[in-house]
């Protein structure tokens, strides 16, 4: 196959294209990638001299290099999006733009392309809080906060497409992901990063929000096997199947670094912050996936990974960094004064 990853310079298509390259000696990439904050070239040098891989600067939104690239290719990843829920809080306009508009411009070049699938990375966050129980890919999406009212509008207008035109549309909807070159904003980076210069963990309101953390080359798996043995018009979950909160993140990172307890620090909770995600992952398993990496060992393995390699997220944590943590957290407010 030849694939348009867009968003290919990301943390979890990066690793996509690492994975692509190094198992489907029959495949050719071609990276469609802005370079946005999280964008970063570096997650690529691994492919770099490959003769079998290409990359393009460029927007998901610009309809003339999405047409001439998707020309050239077979089928389409999608990647590219703005992907963290506190950015999305203060600014959700440019999660519209991408994660909507850009997925738009994408399936339409799939449509006058012929390509034979379109495979669009969305998230178990579209399904919203569930309090009990697993997402199926059945279930009704009830997105909460502007990325994921942003991700659930790119999945139905690849829905749209699919109907309405016949694009052969996958979607993938992955749980909390992890790994080495995931840019240092997410929990597991931030905290590990932050633990590693002895600076606060920041845990969000009571500590007690459950995510399934996910190793990224598990996700990445997942997404393969949807594209490669994946019904087109199918949906599928990709998780882990743990349930982990604030503090045991906390506490595994720390314990991954030797780092003391007094680094946990709560700090006033995310607006309309989701309590629970958790995906059955039936249906893919039915394809022959399963998650390898457990999440202590993951987590371990990652956080030696920023310990080793410095050089990657230092100069990420600089400037525009800095002027968005400061914004974005602060102390508990009074209400929750009395809590842990
Ligand atoms: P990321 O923020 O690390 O990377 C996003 C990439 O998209 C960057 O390289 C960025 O430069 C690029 N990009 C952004 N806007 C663009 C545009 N307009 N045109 C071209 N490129 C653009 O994100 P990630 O964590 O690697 O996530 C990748 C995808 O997986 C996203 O669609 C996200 O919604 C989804 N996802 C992420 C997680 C997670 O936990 N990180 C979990 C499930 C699903
Ligand atoms: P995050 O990594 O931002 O992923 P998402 O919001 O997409 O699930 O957050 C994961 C969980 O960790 C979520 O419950 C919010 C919490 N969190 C903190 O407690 N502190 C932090 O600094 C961050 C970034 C997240």
């Amino acid at each position: 196959m030849r694939l348009l990853v867009a968003g290919g310079a990301g943390f979890i298509g990066s690793e996509f294209v690492r994975q692509t390259v190094q198992t489907h000696p029959e495949d050719s990439v071609v990276v469609l990638d802005k370079l946005t904050y999280a964008g970063n070239l570096r997650n690529l040098d691994a492919v770099a001299g490959d003769a079998r891989f290409r990359f393009a600067h460029g927007d998901i939104c610009d309809a003339d290099i999405v047409g001439r690239l998707a020309a050239e290719v077979d089928a389409i990843v999608n990647f590219a999006a703005e992907s963290h829920v506190d950015r999305s809080l203060e600014a959700p306009g440019q999660f519209i733009q991408t994660d909507v508009y850009g997925t738009f411009v994408l399936l339409d070049a799939a449509r006058r392309a012929e390509h034979s699938c379109f495979l669009q990375v969305s998230t178990d966050e579209v399904y919203g809080d569930i309090a009990v129980g697993h997402s199926s890919e059945a279930d009704a999406l009830r997105p909460r906060s502007p990325y994921s009212a942003s991700k659930a509008g790119g999945e139905m207008m690849a829905w749209a497409y699919r109907e309405s035109y016949g694009v052969p549309v996958i979607t993938t909807r992955g749980s909390n992901t992890y790994g080495p070159y995931q840019y240092p904003e997410k929990i597991i980076p931030l905290f590990i990063t932050n633990a590693i210069d002895d600076q606060p963990l920041p845990i969000y309101g009571d500590g007690g929000a459950v995510r399934d953390y996910l190793h990224v080359t598990d996700h990445v798996r997942g997404i393969d096997t949807a594209l490669r043995r994946g019904v087109p018009g199918e949906d599928y979950n990709i998780g882990y199947g743990g349930e982990t909160n604030g503090h045991q993140v906390a506490d595994l990172v720390l314990g991954a670094l030797g780092k003391p307890d007094t680094l946990k620090q709560h700090v006033r909770d995310r607006l309309g912050h989701d309590r629970r995600y958790a995906v059955d992952t039936r249906k893919l398993r039915a394809l022959g996936w399963a998650p390898e990496v457990a999440l202590d060992e993951g987590i371990r393995r990652t956080a030696h990974w920023y310990r080793d390699n410095e050089a990657w997220w230092r100069p990420l944590k600089s400037g525009e960094f800095w002027e968005f943590y400061s914004r974005n957290y602060q102390p508990l407010s009074p209400t929750r004064a009395t809590g842990p």
